[in-house]
């Protein structure tokens, strides 16, 4: 039986258009999503919009529609991201959605019902472009933290009494050492946590646009406690009868986030969680943010990257494989058009793309297009090459687990260097006339290291690597993980090399 594996993406605000962040985010869980289904795990990988509150109600006025039309188109377009970046999930949720509204229903009551929400009033601060709430001492210049405009909001609200679960949530982080990633996040969020908890006000009065509070329309639920839940609403909370211990998939491995709403889902999500007795997610892994050559991206400086047009231009694999190699998971990082040629070149078409073309072609031109026999016996140098990847497998799992997805691509792009060289050394063009036997095995073994590379790559490179895969006629069920052990028998017949990857200018 395999184990089930899931992940979540943030659910995206659909009062803008989709943009490389929103790529970025899910490209990381698409990409350990594909892992770990190679990996025979059961996955469910999780995303979709965030429809409701102040903001996506703004944006639908100032478009003159009601918001459930605007919502409707808009979301529209987070769905042609998925496909335009070959994203592979499972689900995509809307919070409009009945499933949710039932799951919000259900998690408010369970809130009231343990003594955790009460009546009361709220003054205070709210940026709307941050959906969240600011004491006094956070404003800097009169806006939020972020930058963002605050408004001074007076209102009945319903509380949660996020106070009283300060220690807990400490302990919590204490025993759970990798509930919260990277390190500098989880010491950032503790010393948050440690600063001391205010009771956190959940529901609105002053407008419309969300998910009524149980028994009290006047109020509808603050939306970042409606958002949290759609984790919920897609395992089926509304129905679930033991209070998710029995969940298939609850709870999520891992909630990937990025560094600007890790609070939300650190703090306040497993206060509300532990409140309504609710098993916590297992980590919350944060991310940097990208800048446009150098400068913060927004839409006032309209320098805001359009993934759709870079898909376009460049192509998608290649958007893929830059987004993850670039930066090191975690960090901030810089989005250059010059680095951007620079990769696409040097590692996909000259590296990967080019030891791909120069062994099939050998191959056709020398070998009547037939890739040779597993041969009887490897010698040394072709060993270190067929086992460089199959014997590492852990490693590369550990790498994946941990989000080093940099690591885990500089260590194949390693592999296909020593596989380029290799070539070089034994140079099978000249063995031809003197040792055609060697000839072939140096062509094998460079046919079971590009299907080892390729096999390992699909993650990053479904497209590319399904290419390489179909050319070298690899079966479709026989490219798990599992099957990097077999080594391949070889015999197939085949064409000349489609190109991977054009060079860029
Ligand atoms: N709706 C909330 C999330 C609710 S989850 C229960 C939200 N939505 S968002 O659309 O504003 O942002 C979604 C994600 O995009 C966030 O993880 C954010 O970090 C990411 N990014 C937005 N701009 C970004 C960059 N410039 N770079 C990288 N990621 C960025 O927040």
């Amino acid at each position: 039986m395999s184990s089930p594996f899931y992940i979540t993406t943030p659910i995206y605000y659909v009062n803008d258009v989709p943009h490389i962040g929103h790529a970025y985010t899910t490209l990381a869980c698409d990409v350990m999503a594909r892992f770990k289904r190679l990996d025979d795990f059961e996955v469910f990988f999780l995303t979709g919009t965030d429809e409701h509150g102040q903001k996506v109600e703004t944006a639908a006025n100032n478009k003159g529609l009601k918001p459930q039309d605007f919502v409707d188109d808009v979301s529209v377009n987070f769905r042609s991201l998925l496909k335009c970046m070959n994203f592979s999930n499972d689900d995509f949720i809307r919070t409009t959605e009945k499933r949710h509204f039932n799951s919000c229903q259900r998690i408010w009551n369970k809130l009231v019902e343990n003594g955790n929400i009460y009546l009361g009033k709220y003054s205070g601060w709210y940026a709307v472009r941050d959906e969240a709430f600011f004491l006094e001492s956070e404003i800097v210049d009169g806006k939020a933290p972020s930058g963002a405009p605050v408004e001074w909001v007076e209102e009945p609200s319903y509380f949660f009494n996020l106070s009283k679960w300060q220690d807990k949530l400490l302990k919590y982080y204490d025993e759970n050492k990798d509930f919260i990633s990277p390190n500098t996040r989880r010491n950032e969020v503790i010393s948050f946590v440690k600063g001391g908890l205010k009771d956190l006000s959940v529901s609105r009065t002053s407008f419309s646009w969300g998910i009524k509070v149980p028994n009290d329309e006047q109020h509808i639920m603050y939306v970042w406690l409606d958002a949290l839940t759609n984790y919920l609403s897609a395992c089926d909370y509304a129905n679930n009868e033991n209070n998710m211990k029995n969940s298939k998939f609850w709870p999520a491995d891992i909630h990937m986030v990025g560094k600007d709403i890790i609070r939300f889902h650190a703090v306040y999500w497993p206060a509300f969680l532990m409140a309504a007795d609710l098993p916590l997610p297992k980590k919350v892994f944060a991310h940097g943010w990208w800048t446009n050559e150098g400068n913060k991206i927004s839409k006032s400086l309209g320098n805001v990257i359009n993934p759709f047009d870079l898909v376009e231009e460049y192509g998608v694999d290649q958007i893929r494989y830059f987004l993850m190699r670039e930066v090191p998971f975690g960090n901030d990082g810089d989005f250059s058009k010059t680095q951007l040629n620079n990769r696409i070149n040097s590692d996909l078409a000259n590296s990967y793309g080019n030891l791909f073309q120069r062994v099939i072609s050998m191959i056709c031109k020398n070998c009547n297009k037939t890739i040779p026999q597993k041969p009887e016996f490897l010698n040394k140098e072709d060993l270190v090459l067929v086992n460089s990847l199959k014997d590492k497998i852990d490693d590369y799992r550990n790498l994946i687990d941990n989000q080093k997805f940099d690591q885990f691509l500089k260590n194949i792009w390693l592999v296909i260097s020593s596989a380029n060289k290799y070539t070089d050394e034994q140079a099978p063009w000249s063995l031809k006339k003197t040792d055609f036997k060697r000839m072939e095995v140096v062509l094998f073994t460079l046919i079971e290291t590009l299907r080892q590379i390729s096999i390992l790559l699909q993650p990053f490179l479904p497209n590319t690597t399904k290419s390489v895969l179909d050319q070298i006629k690899i079966p479709l069920n026989e490219r798990n993980f599992k099957h990097l052990e077999n080594i391949y028998k070889g015999e197939e017949k085949i064409e000349l090399p489609e190109p991977l990857f054009p060079r860029v200018q």
